[in-house]
């Protein structure tokens, strides 16, 4: 089921374990990149969901939405396999929780979290120890979406996006990956208005950006980008991350975003 292509007509697949240390003890966390066609995953959708997560894709659903189902929950199973190798993937399930949250049920599996994200084809996921919280987003670099997402930004946050590099639409969806990836690691989703989730600082590192937030000083983000694609992770600000986990989590993000188009 892990074949690794950057051909777009067959899936692709990388996983990573992530080296996190919080409270000086050794976190077990892991971050799966899959990108696969619709065509694909309804083909073998059978090799890795569960009977509850079957019933979730259903006939009725809008293509997009269903190919997002599928590959997030492909990109879940991934994420969850690294960390649970003995564990067939389709004995996980994947389950909305009252919050819309993804929660994870499975014999064997306890205190185990997942967070993920799709855009289109791609899909990201990170499983953690539910002691220590995380959450994920994806999403295109767009220039269409420039406005939308500065209207959407608080005036502090527009003063930071001015003295970062790169281009604008970029540093934009940066910013908003990260307070994606940080209303999931809450669970509060953007349900909440977006100056709460606003990004205060960003410092640049050879992995990508850390960021840090102004309302929820017990977490901060790392920010990737490659090609078209930008992606961030947030975590607990106490727990390190190995810097080269960020490296080859932003190297495997180029190939999806060199092969991978909507
Ligand atoms: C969570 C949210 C920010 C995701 O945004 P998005 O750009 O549409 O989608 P992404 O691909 O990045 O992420 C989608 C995943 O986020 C996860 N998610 C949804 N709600 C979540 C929450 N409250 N907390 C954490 N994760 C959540 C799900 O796993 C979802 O994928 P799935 O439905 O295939 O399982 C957005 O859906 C949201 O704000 N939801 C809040 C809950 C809500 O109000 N739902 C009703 C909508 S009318």
């Amino acid at each position: 089921m892990t074949g690794q292509s950057a051909d777009p007509s067959s899936p692709f697949v990388h996983t990573l374990p992530l080296t996190l240390t919080g409270r000086g003890e050794p976190l077990r966390a892991s971050l799966a990149l899959a990108a696969a066609p619709l065509d694909w995953l309804d083909a073998n959708a059978q090799e890795f969901l569960h009977p509850d997560e079957a019933a979730l894709v259903t006939d009725r659903l809008h293509a997009r939405r269903r190919h997002g189902l599928l590959v997030g929950r492909f990109a879940a199973k991934q994420a969850l396999s690294r960390l649970h190798p003995e564990i067939d993937p389709r004995a996980f399930a994947v389950r909305p929780g009252v919050l819309e949250q993804p929660v994870v049920f499975g014999e064997g599996v306890r205190n185990l979290g997942i967070s993920l994200s799709h855009a289109g084809p791609v899909a990201l996921a990170v499983a953690f120890p539910e002691g220590c919280p995380m959450g994920i987003d994806v999403e295109r670099v767009r220039l269409d979406a420039v406005p939308l997402l500065v209207s959407q930004s608080p005036q502090a946050e527009q003063r930071l996006a001015a003295r970062l590099d790169g281009p604008e639409p970029e540093r934009q969806m940066r910013l908003w990956c990260l307070k994606e990836a940080l209303s999931k690691a809450l669970r509060c989703g953007l349900t909440v208005p977006l100056e709460v989730l606003a990004v205060a600082n960003v410092e640049p590192d050879p992995a990508g950006w850390w960021a840090g937030f102004a309302n929820f000083a017990q977490y901060r983000g790392l920010s990737v980008v490659a090609g078209d694609l930008a992606a961030a992770l947030v975590l607990p600000k106490t727990v390190t991350l190995a810097p080269s986990d960020g490296a080859a989590w932003q190297a495997a993000l180029a190939v999806v975003a060199r092969a991978w188009r909507e």
